[in-house]
């Protein structure tokens, strides 16, 4: 008689039991601190954002409930059980999967092998193909993603890459799913699909940390939140419970002014345009665009993904050739073939996926951060040190860039701290053009009124910007002027005064006249 009752105390308990839990987790780095007894739990069937500023320990905590780092002290349980993870593969047996925000895909391999990686279905010892194309394929379907299980990952757009990390986790029956900013790199519309695909893991009982710097995303599909800063937890609570000024307020630890727009006195437009695309059409899209942008002038592009914002970068800056049309720099046909002429003529591109193309990782911040502006300091055949350290110092502290010393290695900084190396080292570089697309994209709340204030000092020392951004709020706040682009065409040459709030504009860019 006593047993059963116990034996079903012991059931209902393990079955009510959070799907993770973490209490007072400690975890430094040769020797310096960066998580200081954190306490975390994850329920079943919930989307709980984890925030905070870049640097504050988000990846760290996952990275440690995923087996990629051990903690220090403190314990954690998947589903009641108490757990010790020394490697990645002890946690996805325990049910711990995670969607890395660096991508752990291997590019030549197809999706299907890439879902099971490691845990290929086999037949006589050799990797059963039809089983694991088979196997891929219905999970695909049930994530309601179309996608072929044999297509070669590398062929595909980053939305796919990163179901495909998704699918790679629900292949290891995940209870636990740790998505570490995973639409950082995703169009509107494969956000969407993201959005969908959580709901039904949710609705599965699948428990969800989403982290993310995006409040709006954290609103719309997260139900609590758990907010760290320095190492600690300051905040952890029921989304509906919070104001988004009480949680910006808890990730930068003090109030936070909304981006407010600063008129800035209009450039001077009797001079020749610093730059003036004349009916511009390209192989990539871009259509019959033409527009003139001012030296000491601020230009936002909006539009949706493939509107041709990022396209008509990429020919001005040369990575891309025009069919037809003109581009003239300061009058002249610019005559810009390639990257390296543009930089030659005092064009700078800051591109969307930076981390790949603007860094060299193992090289130290100072390093990464000095590399453009090495001709300026060079006096004889050896960098200016003390010139050199000022700069990188100023730069490290405008962006308020989070590290123990500049002269350690860009891989070991969080990842938007290595976002805003990228960033710093090319407004340090103060080309006569910037183009900067997606400026604060994985950059924390509390650095990005420093970036736009940055920016506004370029414009203001004569050089001209174009800011493309997704985030509305951030463009209004910026441009002087916005263009809209739609189907690789200009629709719309705005002055920032005519343009009312976000809603109008937004109307704008999908076509819609009031
Ligand atoms: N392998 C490592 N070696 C040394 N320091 C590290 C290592 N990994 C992380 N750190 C440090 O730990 C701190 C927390 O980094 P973490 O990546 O957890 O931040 P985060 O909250 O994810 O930030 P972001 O929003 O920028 O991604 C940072 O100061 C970082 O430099
Ligand atoms: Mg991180």
């Amino acid at each position: 008689m006593s047993e059963r009752p116990s034996a079903l105390d012991k059931r209902t308990k393990r079955t009510s039991a959070p799907a993770a839990e973490m209490r007072d987790i400690e975890k430094g780095f040769n020797g310096t601190p960066v998580l200081k007894g954190v306490d975390f739990t994850l329920a079943r069937g919930e989307v709980h954002a984890l925030a905070g500023g870049n640097g504050a320990g988000k990846s760290t905590l996952m990275k440690i409930l995923q087996g990629v780092h051990r903690k220090d002290a403190g314990v954690i349980r998947i589903g009641g059980r108490e757990v010790d993870f020394s490697s990645t593969a002890d946690a996805e047996a325990a049910g711990v999967g995670m969607v890395f925000q660096e991508f752990s895909l291997v590019p030549t391999l197809s999706v299907a092998r890439n879902i099971f990686l490691n845990h290929e279905p086999r037949r006589f010892r050799m990797i059963d193909d039809k089983a694991m194309i088979r196997r891929a394929g219905e999970i695909l379907q049930g994530m309601g993603v179309d996608l072929d299980p044999r297509a070669e990952v590398r062929t595909l757009p980053t939305g796919y890459w990163q179901l495909t990390e998704i699918a790679k986790a629900l292949a290891l029956d995940a209870k636990v799913l740790i998505m570490d900013e995973p639409t950082a790199s995703l169009t509107k519309t494969e956000s969407e699909a993201l959005f969908e695909l959580i709901g039904r893991l949710k609705a599965q009982g699948v428990g969800i940390v989403y982290v993310s710097h995006r409040m709006e995303e954290v609103y719309r599909i997260c139900d609590r939140i758990t907010v760290l800063r320095d190492g600690g937890v300051v905040l952890s609570d029921a989304v509906a419970d919070l104001s988004p000024e009480q949680i910006v307020a808890a990730i930068v630890g003090r109030e936070v002014d909304a981006l407010a727009w600063v008129e800035r006195p209009a450039a001077t437009k009797d001079t020749t345009p610093l730059l003036e695309v004349r009916n511009l059409t390209a192989a990539n899209g871009v259509t019959d665009m033409s527009f003139t942008l001012h030296a000491g002038e601020i230009l936002g592009l909006a539009g949706l993904m493939g509107s041709g914002r990022t396209e008509l970068a990429k020919l001005i800056f040369g990575i891309d050739r025009p069919m037809s049309g003109e581009i003239l720099l300061r009058g002249e046909p610019a005559g810009i073939t390639n990257p390296r002429i543009a930089i030659a003529k005092g064009i700078a591109l800051v591109p969307e996926d930076r981390r790949l193309q603007g860094l060299v990782l193992d090289h130290s911040v100072r390093e990464n951060l000095l590399l453009p502006l090495l001709p300026g300091l060079n006096r004889g055949p050896l960098v200016d040190d003390r010139r050199g350290d000022g700069l990188a110092a100023r730069l490290i502290e405008r962006l308020q860039i989070k590290l123990v010393s500049a002269n350690r290695p860009v891989r070991l900084l969080s990842g938007g701290n290595q976002q805003k190396v990228v960033l710093a080292k090319w407004l340090g570089r103060d080309p006569d053009l910037l183009i900067l697309d997606e400026p604060t994209a994985g950059v924390d709340i509390g650095t990005k009124s420093e970036i736009i204030e940055r920016i506004r000092e370029l414009a203001d020392s004569g050089k001209a910007v174009i800011v493309i951004s997704s985030e509305l709020a951030e463009l209004l706040a910026v441009s002087d002027r916005v263009l809209v682009l739609r189907n690789g065409t200009v629709t719309d040459d705005l002055d920032r005064r005519d343009i009312d709030d976000e809603e109008s504009l937004q109307l704008a860019i999908q076509g819609v006249r009031s």
